[in-house]
Order: C-alpha cells, then sequence, then structure tokens
C-alpha cells in the first residue's frame, strides 16, 4: 500500500468532474486501499479520488464506525436539513459552515461489483455529502455559508499551558 499526495484547493483537477468507473478490477481496488492509508494518515474521515489526482467516482469514509469503500455512488434520497463545521483534507487551513440534508439514502457499487444502499445520518451523511461533491468538482468552500481559519494547534503552546495547571 501507499500514501498517496493529496491535492489542496487552487489545483485544477479539484474542480473537475469524475468519471464512472466502468470495471472494477485489483487496481480499482487498490488504489481504494492506498485512498484509505492516506485518509488514515492524514487522520481525515473521508477522500474522493479527485483528491489525489485521479478523475475516478471512488470514495472512502470512516466516521469512527468502520471503513466505506465506496464505487459509483449516488444519493437517491435527501431529507432535512442541518448545518455544521466541516473541513477537508484539501483545504488544510480552514473550516465552515455548511449547509447539508440531515439523512441521505446513498448507492453505491462495494469492491466485489455488487450494487447496495445505505441510509446515512448524522456524520456519515454529512460526509457522504461531502465526499460525493468532490466528485462534481465542488469543495465545501465553494458553498460554505462562512469561513475560518483553523485554529493552530501549537504543540509548545499546550505544553506551556499544562505546565501552567
Ligand atoms: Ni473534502
Amino acid at each position: 500500500m501507499a500514501k498517496l499526495k493529496i491535492l489542496t484547493a487552487g489545483d485544477p483537477l479539484l474542480k473537475k468532474k469524475s468519471e464512472k468507473v466502468q470495471r472494477i478490477d485489483k487496481k480499482t481496488v487498490r488504489l481504494l486501499k492506498d485512498m484509505a492509508e492516506t485518509m488514515y494518515a492524514a487522520e481525515g474521515v473521508g477522500l474522493a479520488a479527485p483528491q489525489i489526482g485521479i478523475l475516478k467516482r471512488l470514495v472512502v469514509i470512516d466516521v469512527g464506525d468502520g471503513l466505506w469503500e465506496l464505487i459509483n455512488p449516488e444519493i437517491v434520497k435527501k431529507e432535512g436539513s442541518v448545518m455544521s463545521c466541516e473541513g477537508c483534507l484539501s483545504v488544510p487551513d480552514y473550516e465552515g459552515e455548511v449547509e447539508r440534508a440531515e439523512t441521505v439514502d446513498c448507492v453505491f457499487t462495494d469492491t466485489r461489483g455488487r450494487r447496495l444502499a445505505v441510509s446515512a445520518q448524522g456524520l456519515l451523511a454529512i460526509a457522504l455529502q461531502h465526499e460525493l461533491d468532490h466528485l462534481d468538482g465542488v469543495l465545501f468552500i465553494d458553498k460554505a455559508q462562512s469561513i475560518m481559519p483553523k485554529p493552530k494547534k501549537d504543540p509548545l503552546a499546550e505544553l506551556a499551558q499544562e505546565k501552567k495547571q
């Protein structure tokens, strides 16, 4: 497996629409594994193939309860709306408030070629909408109602704070 380089906002590939995967082969499976490794190494909850420069409809997500590997995912139903604070591995220095559907039904193909469906809510629903946007060249900063710099973690400052307590 290999860790891949994550493209950041400003790279034209992030604005492109990705193509459907026509054939699921060993390369597809390997790529999903590499995407997962890249996501975990970067401590993200999701990664879409265009973020590593590959314009294919492939997404990995793990919101803390296991890995989803999604091939040609599509949202077929949305309900409700929620505002939440989102970040993105391709926008490392910022976060923003984004309005999303509260629940979504998503259909996708798994690595064995089966077409499956998931009804999602909470963080998984938000992650699905965020990652599927990447497949259409959309970043959260394109639809956020507010964008702010991420608080920088300064390990030395944190250490100093701990000592004071
Ligand atoms: Ni993202």
